[in-house]
């Protein structure tokens, strides 16, 4: 059966990207990568959730995981161990397929098609969404719970070019951002939860937009690469050990790879707005807000003080709703004259991992595949 979220069709749709890009290729711009492999091609017993890249079929998984507070195997027979039937068909995994019709048509029958009503709306973390208001809820300490798309303040806050001339400012002025033209860091990447040493990680970067962060884990690299058009993930002992970023979340690559040298980042995204100062762990932040070309929403949270970028929290589309990335980044300090994070979280729908460095190493040579398909980035040096 064929489904449709409340967009045309997505296979309407899928062709018309590709009549579109061959449209664009003789207008002279960047041919786009390879066509993304599609739900139906990479898996056995897709249904509901076809005709969309698997990066984005990922993420509704990592949704559905979220918004129910379960792991993968709560709905699927034999995931956590070697023998994992992904394919088969257990009545909560049956119960989440008619979930997914049955969401798509409450937003195509009272939302004009509008993607306002997700998996989490109802559950928010349980298996069982609540049917009456709790009255200490009520009566409690309210928890803010900002929406994802801000509203614009109307007074009382700096400009976007304020903001934005205050963070080239803290990080060391333009001049000698212009100055920092490559580096390679090393350092480790602990798990949430882990109380370990963390894993040796190694991160390349080189202007104006290339990165490639590479975690030697116990059982094998994960890698994040962006070469400045493509971007890929590579995580060992998973259902697709790699596949490409597709829409948002290639532009979200692209956005992490550019906020390694972010002189230019206000250029990046469009329709930028300041939203309400706000707090983030007792710091006094001020809140900005872009929107990019293929769907990415991003907010960035800039310490009133002193400047610097604590947060960056972006969005990308998917099926069943926006999919979340989350950056904390702390302990700015000098590199060639430009303040850098050491440390930093970054947190997705399937994990947090700490980073932490140890030394980082500017202005020097680095080698081209490094930033290309992680099999070849993550192989030793030559
Ligand atoms: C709430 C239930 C639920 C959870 C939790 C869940 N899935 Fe799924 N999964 C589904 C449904 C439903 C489908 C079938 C989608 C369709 O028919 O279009 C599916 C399909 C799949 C498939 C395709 C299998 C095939 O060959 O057809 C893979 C792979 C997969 N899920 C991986 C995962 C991973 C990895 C996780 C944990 C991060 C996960 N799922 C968590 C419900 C779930
Ligand atoms: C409009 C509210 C609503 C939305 C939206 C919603 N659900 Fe549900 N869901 C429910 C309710 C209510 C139940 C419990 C029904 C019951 O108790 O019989 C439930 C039950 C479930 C169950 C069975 C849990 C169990 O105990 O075995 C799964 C799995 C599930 N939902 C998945 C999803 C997924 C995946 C999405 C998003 C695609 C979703 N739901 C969106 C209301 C919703």
């Amino acid at each position: 059966m064929k489904f449709s979220f409340g967009r045309p069709s997505l296979a309407i749709a899928t062709g018309l990207i590709v009549w579109l890009t061959s449209v664009a290729l003789t207008a002279g711009q960047a041919p786009q990568g390879p066509r993304p492999q599609m739900s139906e091609e990479a898996f056995k017993n897709i249904q509901v959730l076809k005709g969309i890249p698997v990066d984005e079929f990922m993420g509704t998984m990592g949704l559905f995981s979220a918004a129910l507070s379960v792991c993968c195997a709560e709905c699927h027979t034999g995931a956590g161990t070697s023998n994992p039937k992904w394919e088969d068909d257990p009545p909560r995994k049956r119960t989440a397929r008619r979930m997914v019709q049955m969401v798509a048509a409450i937003n195509r029958d009272n939302f004009n098609g509008r993607q306002v009503v997700t998996c989490w709306t109802c559950h928010r973390g349980s298996q069982s969404p609540l049917v009456t208001p709790p009255l200490d809820k009520m009566y409690g300490d309210p928890v803010v719970e900002p929406p994802d798309i801000l509203a614009r303040a109307a007074s009382g806050e700096p400009t976007v070019d304020e903001i934005f001339d205050k963070y080239v400012q803290a990080l060391g002025g333009a001049a000698r951002l212009a100055n920092l033209t490559s580096y390679v860091a090393k350092g480790t990447s602990t798990p949430f939860g882990d109380v370990g040493k963390g894993y040796p990680t190694e991160i390349y970067a080189k202007a104006p937009n290339q990165l490639a962060t590479i975690v030697h884990q116990h059982e094998g690299d994960m890698a994040r690469t962006f070469d400045g058009r493509e971007g890929y993930f590579k995580l060992p002992l998973t259902v697709v050990e790699e596949y490409p970023w597709t829409g948002g979340a290639l532009e979200g690559a692209r956005l992490d790879a550019e906020f390694a040298f972010p002189a230019r980042i206000k250029d990046f995204l469009t329709n930028w707005r300041v939203s309400f100062s706000t707090t983030i762990n007792g710091v006094d932040v001020r809140v900005v807000q872009g929107t990019g070309a293929s769907g990415l929403v991003a907010t960035l949270y800039f310490d009133k003080a002193s400047g610097l970028l604590v947060r960056m929290v972006r969005y990308s589309n998917s099926a069943v709703g926006r999919v979340p990335t989350q950056l904390d980044f702390s302990d700015y300090r000098p590199v060639a004259g430009v303040m850098m994070p050491f440390k930093w979280s970054y947190s997705w729908l399937s994990g947090r991992d700490d980073f932490a460095l140890t030394d980082v190493q500017p202005n020097i040579a680095i080698d081209p595949a490094r930033f290309g398909k992680p099999v070849a980035a993550v192989r030793p040096p030559r």
